[in-house]
């Protein structure tokens, strides 16, 4: 049995999801369950949990794991971006909660044949829905040296992209970089001897193939509107993003859609608006010192929550 992803700040997510209030709950990123699992076990009989993720194999375990309690559970295979799309092929309108845990789980990361992880000889795919889109293999073979040099700037925040991108065209001019320690000698011998010694040399750029390969940022800007769109009034958003870009883009959109007018500034408001949502964490929420000596892996956790307002409560001046 592989090591079971442990569920990041739990407690925090159920209290922000608010589950004893019943209904729809979608858990978008099912993962091993562990979330989906605290969600099932507050709600009812005539409650229903939504888990959805694009890796297949993860389904075996949630399924075992979601069993025993009165509420109806539905899993399905395929993107949260097509969230609205599965919510209307099961009948449902609106939704009381929806948990996005955004990243990899520990047994993505532990897999050695996903080729995650900078350590070890794997394959280099890094695909988390393994049925499609381009390896990681196939970007480091194919692409030119300045689209290698700003993603790996971009997405993994490296200060030596430039010498890294440069390193690997040279490198595959010999032979094609197949293997992850394959990978990581070329990136170290990129990097100046101090910044060798730094953590793993190898992270950033990884993060930042990670991130290209299965498109995470451009999947999260099109997961939270419809997120929004289908919360019903009162419903509750809980994101926990891990780097700093990921939580950059939910800090954002929230704050947009949480201010009262919509109208471009300098212009009269012409919009009568009203936030969508109320942010229930004006500052993001970190896991507590205990939880990260108990799970290291949480350390970058940063979790933000927002509630959809009830527009015609709102305009009464309820
Ligand atoms: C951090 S793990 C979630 C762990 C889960 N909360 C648990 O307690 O076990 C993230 C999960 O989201 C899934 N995922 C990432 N991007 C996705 C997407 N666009 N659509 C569906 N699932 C996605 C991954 O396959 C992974 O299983």
């Amino acid at each position: 049995m592989p090591e079971l992803h442990i569920p990041v700040m739990l407690t925090e997510v159920l209290s922000y999801l608010d589950c004893s209030r019943g209904g729809v709950y979608v858990d978008a990123t099912l993962g091993d369950g562990g979330h989906a699992l605290g969600i099932y076990r507050c709600l009812g009989a005539g409650s229903h949990l939504v888990g959805i993720d694009w890796d297949g194999e993860v389904f075996q375990v949630a399924r075992e794991r979601l069993q025993g309690y009165p509420a109806k559970v539905t899993l399905v295979h395929g993107s949260y971006t097509r969230l609205e799309k599965i919510l209307g092929e099961l009948g449902i309108g609106s939704v009381a909660g929806l948990l996005l845990d955004l990243g990899v789980s520990t047994r993505q990361l532990l897999d050695e044949s996903r080729g995650f992880s900078y350590h070890g000889e794997a394959g280099l795919d890094m695909r988390m829905d393994g049925r499609r889109g381009q390896t990681a293999e196939e970007l480091v073979n194919r692409l030119p040296e300045r689209e290698l040099s700003r993603i790996i700037y971009q997405y993994g925040e490296e200060r030596f992209a430039r010498r890294i991108a440069r390193k690997i065209v040279s490198a595959r001019a010999e032979r094609p970089i197949k293997s992850s320690d394959q990978l990581v000698k070329i990136i170290k011998s990129a990097m100046p001897p101090a910044a060798r010694r730094a953590k793993h040399p190898a992270r950033r750029t990884f993060q930042a193939l990670r991130i290209a390969v299965n498109r995470e940022l451009e999947n999260i800007e099109q997961v939270l509107p419809q997120a929004i769109n289908r919360l019903e009034p009162g419903g509750r958003l809980v994101v926990i993003a891990y780097h700093s870009l990921e939580d950059r883009l939910v800090k954002t959109y929230f704050r947009e859609q949480s201010r009262r007018c919509h109208c471009p500034p300098g212009y009269p408001c012409i919009c009568e608006g009203e936030g969508k949502i109320k942010l229930l964490t004006p500052r993001a929420v970190k896991p507590t010192e205990e939880e990260i000596a108990s799970n290291p892996r949480s350390r970058s956790a940063r979790l933000r929550a927002a509630a959809k307002k009830d527009v015609l409560k709102v305009k009464a001046g309820e």
